[in-house]
């Protein structure tokens, strides 16, 4: 189940490392409600049925084709493709590494879930908002936002990927060492 938690973006006290959430929230409309005011989007899509597990990238963007391009029509974005890892990939590790430190990105991160799960937390103003996306989710963090993002030591997941007109999609860390002081994906 989809799960926000907000927490301070700094312990209680100075003997403290762990900031207790201000706000957990499993309901889709909270959740929504929640990251647009803070400037994230949020959507449910509804469910497919017509997509097995595993599908391959063709029948996955057949089966969402009429969300995709509303949303590429929205956000300007110009591409779309679809990125699964699972438990056996050769590189889960040093693909759960690559953005588990606070980093920004020069385009907007949109990402929607086809299958599996991942956390991305949200560094906005004075607070981290952990956000749970699990299938069927649509997150939209703009361009700028700090953040991390963390699938677990066994990555499963399935996403679309939205790109702008970057052809690289790069990260720049910001080096303060906050995503140590947060809950990892279990
Ligand atoms: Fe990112």
């Amino acid at each position: 189940m989809s799960r926000l938690s907000i927490f301070p973006d700094h312990p209680p006290d100075v003997d403290s490392t762990f900031s207790e959430p201000v706000l957990v929230s499993d309901d889709p409309q909270t959740i929504q409600q929640e990251l647009h005011g803070r400037g994230i989007g949020f959507e449910r899509w509804p469910v497919r049925s017509s997509v097995p597990q595993g599908a391959d990238q063709a029948t996955v963007l057949q089966a969402f084709s009429a969300d995709v391009k509303r949303v590429m029509t929205e956000a300007g974005h110009v591409s779309v493709d679809v990125l699964r890892v699972t438990p056996s990939h050769p590189d889960r590790t040093s693909l759960r590494r690559r953005f588990l430190s606070e980093h920004t990105h020069a385009e907007d991160e949109v990402r929607f879930f086809v299958e599996g799960r991942g956390l991305f937390c949200l560094h906005i103003g004075g607070e981290v908002l952990a956000v749970l996306c699990e299938r069927d989710d649509l997150i939209h963090i703009p361009a700028g936002t700090r953040h991390w993002f963390d699938v677990g030591e066994q990555p499963q997941f399935c996403v679309l990927r939205f790109h702008g007109t970057n052809a690289e999609w790069l990260a720049t860390f910001t080096g303060d060492p906050i995503a140590e002081r947060f809950p990892k994906l279990e």
